[in-house]
């Protein structure tokens, strides 16, 4: 089948079956084409959770519709690519979490959104990228485990100095590996675009940026700089939606390896898959839903 088949067919069924198709800013081009919303993962959450679809489909990584099945526990949340995990979520698990807790009695657990919902459940705030630090900041606790991100951690250390951090030891098998060498380089050949990249970068990396933020927020300069060039440094994904929107500017990628295997999953073949057999359903049980969804609101009141 060609890809204009799928298409034809998937708008068919999407109709048919009152879906909504959600995807992530790191989905395959043709995926984020045809998606209803394109988004970060808490704005897509958020997508499902308003959305008077009964049917989501979440086309991203697990955790990610994991929280979408926290906040929308009525919708059934089809998940196209039921092998894409988030190799960093993996590096937390709850009963480790359980020990650092016991290890560190006066911390709060601060959890990245990308955990599972097992570890947003013994969490005592979720946060994203986008509002790590200021949440950090405004919550009253001066004592933090921050989890499972070392590099979001230790951006959200040095922008909050005085509040003890303790460092889980996760890191993104994207963003890490990102070396300050490739800023360099590709500064020397484009001195004329900002770096903007990912808080997922080692110090090392963020350091020689010109904009560290998230996926949200580095769209956001972009589309509100009158500059010409921009270097990207996080998930290659995200040109596209950078090069629809803003077609008379140029983007080049901080570096090729910027690529999430787990995010290309998704393919268009799987979404109609997903759709003809309802298959696979994301649910969350529901007493690690409740204390998981406390956690993820929790966030919003320190905003
Ligand atoms: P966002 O929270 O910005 O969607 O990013 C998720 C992610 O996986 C970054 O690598
Ligand atoms: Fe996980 Fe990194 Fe992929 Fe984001 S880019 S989903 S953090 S592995």
């Amino acid at each position: 089948m060609k890809t204009a088949d799928y298409i034809n067919e998937i708008n068919q069924l999407r109709i048919q079956k009152k879906a909504l198709i959600l995807a992530h800013n790191y989905q395959n081009d043709e995926v984020q084409a045809l998606a209803d919303i394109v988004g970060d993962s808490l704005a897509l959450s958020r997508a499902a959770a308003d959305s008077q679809a009964e049917v989501i489909v979440f086309c991203g990584v697990h955790f990610m519709a994991e929280s979408a099945a926290i906040l929308a526990p009525e919708k059934t949340i089809l998940f196209p690519a039921e092998n894409a995990g988030c190799p960093m979520a993996d590096m937390a698990d709850a009963d480790e979490v359980l020990k650092w807790r016991k290890r560190y009695p006066k911390a709060v657990v601060v959890a990245y959104v990308n955990t599972s919902a097992a570890v947003k459940a013994v969490s005592d705030y979720c946060c994203t990228s986008a509002n790590a630090v200021k949440l950090v900041k405004n919550i009253p606790e001066s004592e933090i485990i921050f989890l499972p991100d070392q590099n979001l951690g230790s951006y959200v250390a040095k922008q909050v100095p005085d509040k003890i951090i303790h460092l889980w030891p996760g890191y993104c098998i994207t963003h890490h590996h990102v070396e300050p060498e490739s800023v360099t380089a590709i500064k020397e050949l484009h001195p004329d675009a900002p770096v903007l990249v990912h808080p997922e970068c080692r110090p090392e990396v963020t350091k020689l940026a010109d904009f560290v933020g998230s996926t949200s927020q580095i769209i956001s300069y972009v589309n509100n700089s009158a500059r010409k060039k921009y270097i990207i440094g996080t998930e290659m994904g995200v040109i596209y939606g950078l090069q629809k929107e803003n077609p008379a500017k140029t983007f080049y990628l901080l570096t090729k390896g910027l690529v999430c295997p787990n995010m290309k999953q998704t393919t268009v073949a799987k979404v109609l898959k997903s759709l003809q057999t309802m298959q696979p359903v994301v649910q969350v049980p529901s007493e690690i839903r409740i204390k998981a969804e406390q956690a993820l609101n929790r966030m919003l009141e320190f905003l």
